[in-house]
């Protein structure tokens, strides 16, 4: 299929109450698991690239690349620029065709993320691209996402949010962080504040952070040389609850990576000799499928393509 847009998808989602998985995205082999993933499990889907991914990989080369795995797939999918903050970036992903651009002004204050925020609906909105913004901070930190304290997101902010800003997707902060290490206390989500947003904003909303941080895949790696203690992520039960109380696009990043970490480290701790690239990320590729099937299956997106 061609790509569509976040819109086209999230429409959906919201009017049927399930989330479309969105997956970060910086190689082949991953690329390749989530499109495989989507396949199996008929779902729709959204591949994101965060700047990192893109400087790390290459704009031209990461995009070819997703278009072209799209293309010839048979599902529905759009491609995002995740938690944009770099005006000349985004301009240059809507110039070569990213269907949803994600602007993350979220933290600087109201009046200037609604400034910067509507300066992007501006330039997209003539070429039918989506736009996805964020109020309230989520925590955590990855390479391009700096560590931040959580803010939680106030709902009557995020109703006069969305109405000057014209946005199709708005990203909440109800508790949830970044990368591996997201909870001191209690593993557990401010559903209520979710239900009081969702009463005054009709459009989709986003679920950032929400990685589960699989403890079998932990200990996993941890047996094959990793030293990753103290990890904790989103249980499926709360991913399950924000999606029933009304989440429509659900980011994971993190449980991919350790996905592939622990399946390289332990291909390679059992094949000693083994030097063949295809050999050791083959089977991280068939890891992070097996972890995006379970997602889009906990989201309701599956059997929705
Ligand atoms: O939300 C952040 C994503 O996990 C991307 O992380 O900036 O390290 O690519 P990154
Ligand atoms: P995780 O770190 O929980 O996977 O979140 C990823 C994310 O929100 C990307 O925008
Ligand atoms: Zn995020």
């Amino acid at each position: 299929m061609s790509l569509v847009t976040l819109k086209s998808l999230l429409y959906k989602s919201n009017k049927n109450n399930y989330a479309v998985g969105a997956f970060n995205v910086n190689n082949m082999e991953v690329l390749e698991a989530v499109i495989r993933a989507a396949e199996s499990r008929k779902s729709p889907v959204i591949i994101q690239t965060s700047e990192g991914a893109i400087s790390y990989a290459g704009l031209k080369i990461l995009f070819s690349m997703i278009k072209t795995a799209v293309e010839n797939s048979k599902i529905p999918a759009a491609i995002h620029l995740d938690h944009g903050r770099n005006l000349a970036l985004i301009k240059k992903c809507i110039s070569i065709g990213y269907t949803s651009i994600m602007i993350d002004a979220s933290h600087f204050e109201f009046k200037e993320n609604i400034k910067q925020t509507k300066k992007v609906v501006s330039l997209c909105e003539k070429k039918g691209i989506s736009v996805e913004a964020e109020l309230g901070t989520i925590g955590g930190a990855e390479e391009s996402v700096v560590a931040r304290k959580i803010i939680y997101t106030d709902p009557s902010a995020a109703k006069e949010f969305v109405d000057r800003t014209g946005i199709d997707a708005l990203a909440i902060a109800i508790g949830t962080s970044h990368g591996a290490f997201k909870f001191a206390g209690r593993q557990e989500l401010d559903i209520s504040r979710l239900k009081q947003i969702k009463k005054l904003v009709k459009i989709p909303l986003v679920l950032h952070g929400a990685s589960c941080v699989p403890l079998w895949l932990v200990s996993r790696a941890n047996k094959f040389g990793a030293k990753i203690s103290g990890a904790e992520g989103v249980p499926d039960s709360q991913v399950a609850l924000a999606v029933k109380n009304g989440i429509n696009k659900v980011n994971t990043d993190t449980d991919l990576r350790l996905a592939f970490t622990e399946s390289v480290r332990e291909t390679l701790a059992k094949n000693k000799k083994e030097f063949d690239p295809r050999k050791i990320l083959g089977p991280a590729r068939d890891t992070i499928q097996k972890i995006v099937e379970h997602r889009m299956k906990l989201f309701g997106s599956a059997g929705k393509a």
